[in-house]
């Protein structure tokens, strides 16, 4: 698929991975649309690279549809990349005080990181679905789950189990919209030092980039961003998990 030319939607496109993606779809010719809650992040990115910024809950049907119509006018839709983040709640399924986890945080993880991720794959395919097929091929749809989608740590049960729904959703949504031309494709990140992390983020790399087998390091956002670039580029990618991270399997803690 042709990137050049194509309009392209980035739900969390002003966060650590988002942003790389912005730059790199960009940079590669695509008429992108930033959609993401960080307002100043995502008009400075509109004012740097000329991208619009579209304020976008990923969760809200109203607000997805408004950033797809932007993306929309600006030409055809065939690229679809969400790596939005938000609130994840955390903590051992009973706790030392022989607590339950919390039932209303559970939801609100699972709405963020799953509903919200669906939200927008149906969406986006339903516009994709509107236009003119090239060579076949009307877009490609890229969702981020997370290496705890396999193996979620101590205290990450809710997060684990949204992105273990994404990784669940891959397959089934390439299969829904293989008459439409549309591929699905999911990037399963390890661990990636985004700015996002400021000053925490050298402590983070001192944990987590001894663990990682090779690269000894943690990842970096435009390794991720050329992971979207490839998977876009490349047809024959279709209803997959793409775990990206040096072969690091998370422990138990
Ligand atoms: N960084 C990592 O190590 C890592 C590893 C595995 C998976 N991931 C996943 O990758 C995705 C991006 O991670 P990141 O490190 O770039 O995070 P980040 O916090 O840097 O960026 C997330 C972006 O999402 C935006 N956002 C929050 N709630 C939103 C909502 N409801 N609707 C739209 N946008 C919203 C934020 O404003 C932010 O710009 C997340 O889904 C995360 O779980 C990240």
């Amino acid at each position: 698929m042709q990137i050049s030319g194509s309009s392209a939607v980035v739900v969390g496109g002003a966060g650590g991975l988002g942003e790389a993606t912005v730059r790199r779809l960009h940079a590669a010719g695509a008429k992108v649309v930033v959609a993401d809650l960080a307002d100043d992040k995502g008009k400075a990115l509109e004012q740097e690279l000329g991208v619009r910024y579209v304020r976008t809950d990923a969760t809200d049907e109203g607000d997805v549809q408004a950033a797809i119509a932007e993306a929309e006018a600006a030409g055809p839709l065939r690229i679809s990349v969400d790596t939005h983040g938000g609130p994840a709640i955390g903590g051992r399924l009973v706790n030392k005080n022989g607590e339950p986890l919390d039932l209303a945080g559970f939801r609100t993880t699972i709405d963020v990181y799953l509903t919200g991720v669906f939200n927008v794959m149906r969406l986006a395919a339903a516009a994709m679905a509107r236009q003119e097929p090239a060579d076949g091929d009307r877009g490609v749809i890229v969702n981020t789950a997370s290496i705890a989608a396999y193996e979620g740590q101590v205290g990450q049960l809710p997060y684990a189990a949204a992105k273990g729904g994404v990784v669940g959703m891959t397959l089934v949504a390439a299969r829904d919209l293989s008459p439409l031309g549309i591929r699905v494709v999911t990037i399963a990140p390890g661990t990636f030092l985004t700015p996002a992390y400021g000053k925490a983020g050298d402590q983070l790399e001192a944990h987590w980039g001894p663990q990682v087998p090779h690269p000894r390091r943690m990842g970096r956002s435009p390794e991720y961003a050329a992971l979207v670039q490839h998977i876009c580029e490349n047809d024959y990618l279709n209803g997959e998990v793409i775990r990206l991270d040096g072969a690091l399997r998370f422990p138990p803690k």
